[in-house]
Parts: C-alpha cells; sequence; structure tokens
C-alpha cells in the first residue's frame, strides 16, 4: 500500500469564465479520514468529459449551482487504500470504479461504499463503460427501446458514447448507420461491425438516408445536434424514435431559432417520437446496465476504445478538454491521474 499523503491535489473550478483552461486551477485538499461506510480511493484514471465540464465552467448544468471554488470530475478507476469503520465488502487494494460529480478529477477520494463498482482491475478500459457506455446502453436499450432487427443511426459513432452505442446495437442484431467526421475514424467503425458508416465530410446524410433507406431509421441515437438532428427527424421510420443524447455541435453557440412547420407534423402519420435522455433522470436503470456491459467487456463481446493520446496529471486535463473539443478523439479519452 502506498504511505497516505497529509494533503492530496484536487482540480476546481475557482471561476466562472465559460473556458475550461480559465476556469480551472489545481488546489491541494488536506486528508480526511473515512467515516462509517466509507473508503478512500487513489483515483488512478479519470474520465474526460469535455462538453459536460465545459458547461459546468459556465454554470449551465441545469441540475447543478456552481460556486467556485467547486471540485470537478465524474468517472474515475482506482484502488480502495483506506477503510472506514465497519466496512467489510471491500480490502485495501481492491481495484473499483466510481462515477460521482466532484470526485474524478483529484488524486484521492472519500466514497460511500454502496456507489463503488467492483472492477478487475483499475485499466483506463473501465472508463469508456462505467458510466459513458452503461448512459449509451440505458439510452439506446430504455429510452430508444431497442428491439432486435431494426435500423438503427448513431451520429459520432467512433466517439466515447458512440461507439459503445453501435456495438451494443449490434448486439441486439441491428442494422447499424454510423456517422462520423474522418476516414480513420470511418475504417474503425467498420471494423466494429458498423453496416454502413457514413463520413458526412465525403458524403450527404440526407441523401444516404433518402436513396439506401426509403423505409426510415427505427432508431436515430444522437448527440451532435444541429443538422444531424434534422436530417435524422426528416428520416425517420413509421413508429421511429429519435433519441436526443447530447447536441455537441451547437452546445456552446446561441440558441438557433429556425421558421420550420411545428415538430408534430412530422412526427404524427409515422407515430414517431423524438424523446430526450439525460442520465441523471434514469438512474434507476443504471445497476443493471452496469452489470451487463462488464459482463459483455470481460467475456470478450464488446470492444472499448481509449484514445491513445496520453494525458497526464490534473494540469494536462485542459488540454484533454480542448482535444475532445476540436473533434480529434478515438473513442473515450482518459487522463492518468497517479502512476
Ligand atoms: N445523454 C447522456 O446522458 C450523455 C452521457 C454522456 C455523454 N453525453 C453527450 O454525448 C456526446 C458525446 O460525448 P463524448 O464524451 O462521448 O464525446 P465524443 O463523442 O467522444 O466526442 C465528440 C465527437 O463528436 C463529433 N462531432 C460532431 N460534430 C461535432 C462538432 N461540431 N464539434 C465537435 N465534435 C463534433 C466528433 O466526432 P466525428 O469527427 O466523428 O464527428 C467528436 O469526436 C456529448 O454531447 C455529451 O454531452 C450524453
Amino acid at each position: 500500500m502506498p504511505t497516505l499523503p497529509a494533503h492530496y491535489r484536487k482540480l476546481v473550478i475557482h471561476e466562472l469564465t465559460g473556458d475550461f483552461r480559465t476556469s480551472t486551477s489545481v488546489t491541494t485538499q488536506a486528508w480526511v479520514d473515512p467515516g462509517p461506510g466509507q473508503v478512500v480511493v487513489r483515483n488512478r484514471w479519470a474520465g474526460c468529459n469535455a462538453i459536460f465540464d465545459k458547461n459546468l465552467c459556465r454554470n449551465r448544468i441545469r441540475y447543478v449551482d456552481v460556486r467556485p471554488p467547486y471540485d470537478m470530475g465524474i468517472e474515475s478507476v482506482g484502488e480502495v487504500v483506506a477503510l472506514g469503520p465497519g466496512v467489510t465488502a471491500l480490502r485495501e487494494g481492491d481495484a473499483v470504479a466510481t462515477t460521482r460529480l466532484g470526485t474524478g478529477y483529484r488524486e484521492y477520494q472519500v466514497a460511500e461504499v454502496e456507489r463503488l463498482i467492483r472492477v478487475r482491475e483499475a485499466t483506463p478500459e473501465i472508463l469508456t463503460l462505467v458510466p459513458t457506455g452503461i448512459s449509451g446502453m440505458v439510452g439506446l436499450e430504455r429510452i430508444g427501446e431497442l428491439r432486435g432487427g431494426e435500423t438503427v443511426a448513431v451520429s459520432a459513432a467512433a466517439g466515447g458514447l458512440g461507439h459503445i452505442v453501435v456495438q451494443v446495437a449490434k448486439l441486439a442484431g441491428s442494422h447499424v448507420i454510423g456517422l462520423t467526421g474522418s476516414d480513420d475514424k470511418a475504417a474503425l467503425l467498420r471494423t466494429l461491425g458498423v453496416d454502413r458508416v457514413v463520413n458526412y465530410r465525403r458524403e450527404d446524410l440526407r441523401r444516404v438516408l433518402a436513396e439506401e433507406y426509403p423505409r426510415g431509421i427505427d432508431i436515430a441515437y444522437d448527440s451532435v445536434g444541429g443538422e444531424v438532428f434534422d436530417a435524422f427527424l426528416d428520416h425517420l421510420a413509421m413508429r421511429g424514435r429519435l433519441v436526443i443524447s447530447g447536441h455537441t455541435s451547437d452546445f456552446d453557440k446561441p440558441v438557433e431559432a429556425l421558421a420550420q412547420p411545428r415538430i408534430y407534423h412530422k412526427l404524427y402519420w409515422k407515430s414517431a417520437s423524438v424523446r430526450a435522455f439525460q442520465n441523471q433522470a434514469f438512474r434507476e436503470y443504471f445497476d443493471d446496465a452496469a452489470r451487463r456491459i462488464l459482463e459483455l467487456y470481460y467475456g470478450g463481446r464488446l470492444r472499448v476504445l481509449v484514445d491513445p493520446t496520453p494525458f497526464h496529471g490534473l494540469g494536462s486535463i485542459a488540454d484533454a478538454s480542448e482535444y475532445i473539443l476540436a473533434g480529434r478523439n478515438l473513442g473515450k479519452v482518459v487522463i492518468r491521474v497517479a502512476d
């Protein structure tokens, strides 16, 4: 076991500038002993959620009120290093994944035992699954009402969320259309079994959908928004479901006002629907999805993509965040918090 420090480092928002780099700084935190039912986890790897973080830095997450100094980071994977009184379910050295706002971008965290997910090893791959992959699975299965044999279209398909969504859809026997913006990512999507890869910089998405999918899409899983959302909406099949899982393309832009027919003209005669999925609202599905997604991964049925670019230390999170926002990532971006 490592020697436990009197102080450790964490990343906080010290000012709400709207920009990650200028809003955040690394600060120190005094060691806090775990209380009854708690443990201390040494974070080894943290997952980067650039859009969420940028929204935090502008206080635009609807369910929190950010008052600096504010602790950041959601998911991490690491090892238990200290047990609180009465804790018998875990031992020092056990590998665990944790997901809770304010606990990811720091070297150590105090955590309640019931919110830890036991994993075999504290590896970056786990961060593609907990909670990102879990969100994708819940969004697709529960909100999109995934059933076998349908056509599923996924935007940002090679991203942290998207690459899990396409595989969950394939495992259910769907025909999958995957959107991406680069040839490298397109090649990778083919290796994941995506049936029709659309590089939207080379092909016109609307034309592909109109010519190759005249019956329409049964599930459109969208986290990009803007014109991709519009194209998906116009090409839903009878009883099609369009899941809004994010809107990367315009999340930090002024809201665009469009003159369009009311949305029910596009939906009613198809009995189609548009549904929003924000993981906080569907926590009741998470334990089941966590168990199943880890089972798929450990059983070798799910490939996970960790972006190969190294980000080391709390000081590198701003770089990681900008890297994602520039659309350069391939899979989940992780930060090595400790060796
Ligand atoms: N609903 C939920 O509960 C939930 C949970 C987790 C994440 N999310 C959301 O899901 C989305 C994906 O998150 P992620 O962390 O997995 O990110 P990501 O998909 O790994 O990265 C974003 C990707 O979006 C694509 N993209 C398309 N248009 C873009 C544009 N205008 N600017 C920048 N990128 C663009 C890029 O891929 P291409 O080059 O291939 O287009 C880019 O790599 C985000 O909107 C996030 O907020 C939602």
